[in-house]
């Protein structure tokens, strides 16, 4: 009876381990298309997509998607263009160190931390050239870490 009782301990444990392995991998596993990814392998971005191909694509009615990675000392893509009065959603994650997203005289103010996806949204009403900075030093040439929007 004992006998039966450790083998029904056992089996439980084993199912438990397997159910908590089972979440882990899913937990961390691929997210479906379109879904939002909140994380990724920082060195193995520029192979997992939508990162492996940095680019604007359009969503909806100027409604733009912008996968973006920021790495020192830049971004990619360029040249990063939309019309007036788009709202883009950025998608960015960082393929080395942390950055910094900011476009001043707007809210988008975001971390680019490795292994993590940020997100954060803006519309853009005013024609012009929105400079993106990176604010967070990350290394010797953290001060020309820029790149432009052009609002059309
Ligand atoms: Cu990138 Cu400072």
């Amino acid at each position: 009876r004992l006998e039966k009782i450790w083998l029904t301990v056992g089996v439980s444990m084993l199912v438990v381990f397997l159910l908590v392995l089972g979440i882990m991998t899913f937990g961390r596993g691929i997210a479906p298309p379109n879904e939002h990814i909140h994380r990724i392998d920082p060195a193995k971005v520029s192979e997992t997509p939508p990162f492996d191909k940095p680019q604007i694509t359009k969503i909806g009615d100027n409604v733009y998607k912008a996968v973006m990675v920021a790495y020192a000392f830049g971004y990619d893509p360029i040249p990063l263009e939309v019309p007036a009065g788009a709202t883009v959603h950025f998608e960015i994650t960082s393929s080395d160190v942390v950055h910094g997203f900011q476009i001043p005289g707007t809210n988008v103010n975001v971390m680019v931390t490795p292994g993590e996806v940020s997100h954060v949204s803006h519309t853009f009403d005013k024609p012009g050239e929105y400079l993106i900075i990176c604010n967070e030093y990350c290394g010797i040439a953290h001060e020309m870490m820029k790149t432009t929007l052009v609002v059309k």
